[in-house]
């Protein structure tokens, strides 16, 4: 008998096959034992029958626990009411290994502490498979789109000797004699150098902040992918980054469409997510916020709940574009026609996910920007490399990053961001 994964299913109706996996749940009468298994690839519904198996695969079948690991063999039938189309008339059951305990996640009401201290087997649930399931899919769609494009993937570096991003949020530790280092907070300055060799790049990676804001949009760990384009101008970029989001919900939608159905996920929304993206400035967002009845002004950062009032007025992703000079980081050009402004924006998805990307234009001119790290108090020092590329064959250059879970928990509707992430990183929680 061949092994089959139970995605495979519907092509051996009718056939006698084997499944290598687990036991989920079970559900018994005197006659007939459902199993509900699972190998990684899907669920299928296995039935066990009293009067058509031999007393011992019976018998097996009862004191299977949940997350026995076992290999069914059976005959593959068609079940239109079923997930998956199929469900699995069993023969035999040859147990692995049966779990001495009663496995812990076995009710639908667990706290959520409970279950993050559980996540090694929380990932087991229907829920997470169909999370990550989706994040696979959705980082699929992020590399075919620059594969596409001819861009070069360039894998940034993690220790960091010169500050990406802000003082603020560092990790910070010893490096051999050399002395302080920090994980990257970004990759964008590496990027910054390759684009000047290669044109088109991105990175796709794990980025970290000692952010102490415990909110349900903020990871310590994160993985961003950042894209950097020699001689693209602001408006370029933006539209790279619309190209790009509505890439990815369209090709989430067209390959992972049983899996957002499962999450409950209304897709008439995501189908909404096409080009263009409406666009406000920085300055008509406050002026919006206030007639919302918030108390800003001009110069003060939008906050979590403020992105959320913005976004709400929009079906699409937002676009919000010349924040502040002050606000933003050390290497955003100043707009010309308005030096207080830096060319630079933050895409807002709807429905309350927040920013999912962060972009710019870079200053491109070394007395600008040497000015510009004075200004900030960063370490000259430590940007010598990242002012060469200023001074040989120097070009404006854009680029921006994606937060992939923001962009998870935005395409599956999560209520918070640790479930977008396989092992999340958060204020309180490195365990497991
Ligand atoms: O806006 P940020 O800080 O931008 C940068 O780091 C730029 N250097 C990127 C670039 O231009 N190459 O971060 C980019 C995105 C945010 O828009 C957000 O989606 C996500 O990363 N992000 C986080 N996601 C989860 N947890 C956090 N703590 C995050 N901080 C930022
Ligand atoms: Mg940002």
């Amino acid at each position: 008998m061949d092994w089959v994964y139970i995605s495979q299913l519907s092509k051996h109706i009718g056939e006698d096959i084997e499944i290598r996996g687990w036991l989920r749940r079970k559900r018994s009468s005197g006659k007939i034992h459902f199993l509900f298994l699972r190998d990684g690839t899907g669920f299928v519904q296995g039935i066990v029958e009293k009067s058509s198996v031999s007393e011992e695969v019976f018998r097996t079948a009862k004191k299977l626990k949940m997350e026995s690991s076992i290999i069914v063999k059976g005959t593959v039938k068609s079940e239109e009411r079923a997930p998956g189309g199929v469900e699995l008339l069993v023969k035999e059951i040859e147990v692995v290994s049966i779990p001495e305990y009663e496995f812990p996640i076995n009710k639908p009401d667990h706290g959520i502490d409970f279950l993050m201290d559980n996540r090694h087997l929380w990932l087991r649930t229907q829920r997470q498979f169909h999370i990550l399931k989706v994040r696979h899919e959705i980082i699929k769609a992020i590399r075919d789109f620059y594969n596409e494009r001819e861009f070069v993937l360039v894998d940034t570096p993690i220790f960091t000797g010169s500050i990406g991003e802000s003082a603020g949020n560092l990790f910070e530790l010893d490096y051999f004699d050399y002395g302080k280092a920090y994980l990257a907070q970004t990759g964008q300055l590496y990027l910054e150098a390759a684009c000047m060799a290669l044109g088109k790049v991105y990175n796709l990676g794990p980025t970290f902040r000692a952010e102490k804001s415990k909110t349900r949009r903020h990871l310590i760990e994160f993985w961003m992918n950042e894209a950097e384009v020699a001689y693209y101008k602001h408006e370029d970029n933006i539209k790279l980054q619309e190209e790009l989001v509505s890439y990815v919900v369209r090709k989430v939608l067209e390959n992972a469409h049983e899996h957002l159905g499962a999450l409950k996920r209304d897709m008439k929304k995501l189908e909404k997510i096409v080009p263009p993206f409406p666009r406000i400035t920085y300055t008509e967002a406050i002026e919006l916020l206030q007639k919302k009845g918030f108390n800003v002004s001009w110069g003060d950062d939008i906050g979590g709940d403020e992105e959320t009032a913005i976004a709400e007025e929009f079906d699409r992703p937002v676009v919000v574009e010349k924040y502040p000079r002050k606000m933003k980081a050390f290497y955003m050009q100043p707009d010309p026609e308005n030096p207080d402004v830096v060319l630079c924006d933050d895409m807002l998805a709807p429905e309350g996910y927040g920013e999912i990307i962060g972009a710019s234009e870079r200053i491109w001119q070394k007395e600008v920007l040497v000015k510009r790290i004075k200004e900030f108090g960063l370490d000259l020092d430590s940007y010598d490399w990242y002012l060469d590329l200023r001074e040989y064959g120097t070009v404006p250059h854009s680029g921006f990053g994606m937060g992939v879970e923001r962009v998870v928990s935005w395409i599956c509707g999560l209520e918070h961001v640790r479930e977008a992430i396989p092992f999340a990183r958060t204020l309180y929680r490195i365990h497991p």
